[in-house]
């Protein structure tokens, strides 16, 4: 049976065994318990400190919750698995250690409050840890696109051939749209920074405590404002899960491209044994297993932040048990995004680009059209007049098979005398297409230099960012490590 219940004063009968399990958390809470410990050295530091505890006991509860943590960490001690939820697991493990002075370190504290502030600290880090593998990503891509400078391939509009474009203006794509999840998490790491400690159940604390000093040990900010809203509010979780379910689609997108390029049909990359699997029937085959994953994974993601959203929608204020659900799948959207992420870098490490396949998959797809309307232009030709002069050429190539690289002068000057002196084979280079993109953002060779230039810049102070948060001591609070 379960240990006696922290809460048993009022009760006269013992919880229902069925009760108790559908009531407990600790299965899936359990992985607070580093966060809920450090939560509670500071909060008895400044209990002692405030006199609201003696300052001896205070020192006694801290010690024996560091030597708990320590023996935590070892695996000398485990929690207990009958407890209802994590706060209880530490608060057992610490009263059969101390006895009743244990006790004393729920003063001017509920779990409400205490739940907020744990998970607070776990989405801190989590946010850390995330952003430091987008970062990893996002530098992956960067040496792929210097890698890869003068390699064209068609850039395509609704999947079809539409221009010539950089394999590494392709790439950097996605260290831009990373770049915005990481900024996305960042800012959602600066409103999940304020410390709900102190909120007590609901109402605030008749103890004079000192919320700055513990927030200041914990590494937060800020202090939450309402205490009626600091225990109710999951803002934090839904804005971090809403940031990775981007992430997620982000992730997804390139996946898919991989999916397709990596098929017999496009023949554009080629993944590494290490990072593809076989098929137990067909021995031919060699899946992008991974690829595949990521796209699939996505999904739960969005239902994680459909479940959160909904779970909290109709919650009257403050405290309500339905807040217990909002850890499995935010744990879940976490663990999903570190995999991802950290398959996504590999899998990218492994991948080689088939690039004189991506040429050969130019010939004769009219992706240069363009360029031919704009050399019409320069002549003088309105744009919409040089459209549909090259649109028939594109019909007569069609007509006779071949591409545009095929037309002869004698075929150009039917269409338009403007074409007089033009260079077939130079206008429809794919990689005289690409050059001549020279406005910033672009393909052309100096644009995306410059792109890369910026993504380099972008990336060393994303990085100095982390840093300087991870300086900051919400890692290990102060006498943590004492
Ligand atoms: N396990 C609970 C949770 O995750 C902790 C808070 C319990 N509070 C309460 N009033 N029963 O939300």
């Amino acid at each position: 049976m379960s240990s006696p219940k922290l809460w048993a004063g009022r009760f006269s009968q013992e919880t229902d065994a069925a009760v108790h399990d559908f009531n407990a958390s600790l299965r899936i809470d359990s992985r607070l318990w580093p966060y809920d410990v450090r939560g509670s050295i500071a909060h008895v530091i400044m209990l002692g400190d405030c006199g609201i505890i003696g300052v001896d006991e205070a020192d006694q509860i801290r010690q024996g919750l560091q030597d708990l943590a320590a023996d935590l960490e070892s695996g000398k001690a485990t929690l207990p698995p009958d407890a209802e939820d994590v706060h209880m697991a530490v608060e057992t493990l610490l009263t059969q250690r101390l006895g009743p002075v244990a006790g004393k370190l729920h003063t001017a504290r509920s779990r409400n409050d205490q739940v907020a502030t744990d998970i607070r600290l776990y989405v801190k880090d989590a946010a850390g840890s995330i952003a430091q593998r987008i970062i990893g990503v996002q530098e992956v891509l960067c040496s792929l696109a210097d890698q890869h400078k003068d390699v064209i391939l068609p850039g395509m509009t609704h999947l079809q051939h539409a221009q010539p474009v950089r394999l590494a203006h392709h790439l950097l794509a996605y260290f831009w749209m990373l770049a915005r999840d990481e900024d996305r998490l960042h800012d959602a790491f600066l409103r999940a920074d304020v410390l709900p400690l102190g909120s007590g159940a609901l109402a605030g604390t008749t103890f004079a405590i000192d919320r700055r000093k513990v927030a200041d040990l914990l590494g937060f900010s800020e202090i939450s404002r309402n205490s009626l809203d600091a225990v109710s509010d999951r803002d934090f979780l839904l804005e971090t899960t809403a940031c990775l379910a981007i992430l997620m689609m982000h992730l997804s997108r390139l996946c898919e491209e991989l999916i397709l390029w990596n098929s017999s049909e496009f023949g554009w990359i080629v993944m590494g044994d290490n990072v593809t699997t076989g098929s137990s029937i067909m021995p031919q085959k060699k899946n992008p297993d991974v690829a595949e994953l990521v796209r699939g994974k996505t999904g739960r993601v969005y239902g994680n932040l459909t479940q959160l959203l909904t779970m909290m929608k109709g919650l009257p204020l403050a405290y309500n048990k339905d807040l217990q659900e909002d850890k499995e799948s935010f744990f879940d959207t976490v663990d999903t995004a570190i995999a991802c992420l950290d398959a996504v870098g590999l899998l990218l490490k492994n991948t080689t680009f088939r690039v004189e396949r991506m040429a050969a998959s130019m010939r004769g797809d009219y992706s240069t059209a363009t360029d031919l309307a704009d050399h019409l232009v320069r002549q003088g030709l309105p744009f919409r007049q040089a459209h549909e002069v090259v649109g028939n050429l594109v019909k007569t190539c069609e007509q006779r098979g071949g591409g545009l690289e095929d037309l002869t002068s004698a075929d150009l000057l039917k269409a338009s005398l403007l074409f007089t002196g033009a260079e077939i084979g130079a206008l429809t280079d794919p990689a005289q297409s690409a050059n001549t993109r020279r406005t910033p953002g672009g393909t052309g060779r100096e644009a995306v230099e410059a792109q890369s230039d910026q993504a380099r810049e972008h990336l060393s102070n994303a990085r100095q960012r982390l840093e300087r948060i991870h300086a900051r001591p919400n890692k290990e609070p102060a006498g943590a490590d004492a």
